[in-house]
């Protein structure tokens, strides 16, 4: 490959240039096989935390583990070329202090060579996201829906319903973009306040059940494969790939049984002896 021909990553700056251009198309992956997919199509892959759920069947994201981040991060990583990614910090590990913050999304990005972290809350993580931007830590920010603060919100229901709650899920979205974010996921809240919060920050938006007017869209890639059991209302789903594996296990199960599977002398085409 000539130096010409070489791909190149995109950063954090390029897809903060894309406000208001063409629409930043971002899915998740967790695994090196789906983000070489991903990566044909998509401008960001988010190394999400749902992988707690996805992958590891847990209730909720509260229990995932930063070790788990930087493996399925690195994963990601070898897995793509042109994308950016961006590893989701999990619940606690940023929390504390600006300085905590730092420590472990510096230990994100040495480990796993991603572009950007991604955290979620407002106003409460501004002097974070400064600290984290100031030092050359990328952040996405996300507000609207924020599932790690499950155990306080009670629910996984989308937020701002009711034109009254759209001033404070606003001024979360303001003090992120004000704080240096490059970008923030608005997830699931009423489609006026995701247009209105993209019309007025200054960086580019991206909506998971917030609003077509956002600068991007993002899904969990399970979700719109039908792979996962349950899905948010919002959920488009592309394909429905869950009876087709099932179909391809259940054949692999029947010649097993049936000894019917292929023996070496097929597979290598040895020679058969007398
Ligand atoms: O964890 C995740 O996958 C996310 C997306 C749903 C935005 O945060």
């Amino acid at each position: 490959m000539s130096i010409q021909d070489e791909i190149r990553r995109l950063t954090a700056p390029d897809i903060r240039a894309r406000k208001g251009g063409e629409p930043i198309v971002c899915l998740t992956s967790y695994h090196a096989h789906t983000a070489r997919l991903v990566d044909k199509y998509c401008d960001v892959i988010l190394v999400g935390d749902s992988l707690g759920m996805v992958m590891h069947g847990f209730e909720t994201t509260v229990p995932v583990t930063l070790d788990m981040m930087i493996l399925q991060g690195h994963a990601v990583m070898r897995g793509s070329e042109r994308a950016l990614i961006v590893v989701d910090m999990p619940f606690g590990s940023y929390e504390e202090s600006k300085e905590q913050a730092f420590r472990n999304a510096a230990r994100v990005m040495k480990e796993t060579g991603c572009g950007a972290i991604k955290v979620e809350g407002g106003r409460r993580l501004a002097e974070t996201i400064s600290f984290l931007t100031e030092r050359g830590v990328p952040v996405m920010g996300h507000v609207g829906l924020t599932p790690q603060a499950i155990n306080t919100i009670g629910s996984f229901r989308a937020q701002g319903r009711e034109e009254k709650d759209w001033g404070p899920i606003e001024d979360d979205a303001r003090s992120v973009s004000d704080a240096g974010a490059f970008s923030l996921v608005i997830e699931a809240v009423a489609e006026p306040l995701g247009r209105r919060i993209t019309e007025k920050v200054a960086i580019p938006t991206i909506g998971i059940g917030a609003s077509v007017a956002c600068d991007g869209q993002i899904l969990v890639l399970e979700d719109m494969l039908g792979l996962s059991p349950r899905v948010p209302k919002f959920v488009r789903r592309y394909g429905d790939l869950g009876p087709g594996i099932e179909a391809a296990i259940s054949s692999y199960a029947k010649d097993v049984r049936a000894r019917a599977f292929p023996g070496p002398d097929q597979v290598y085409n040895m020679k058969k002896e007398n």
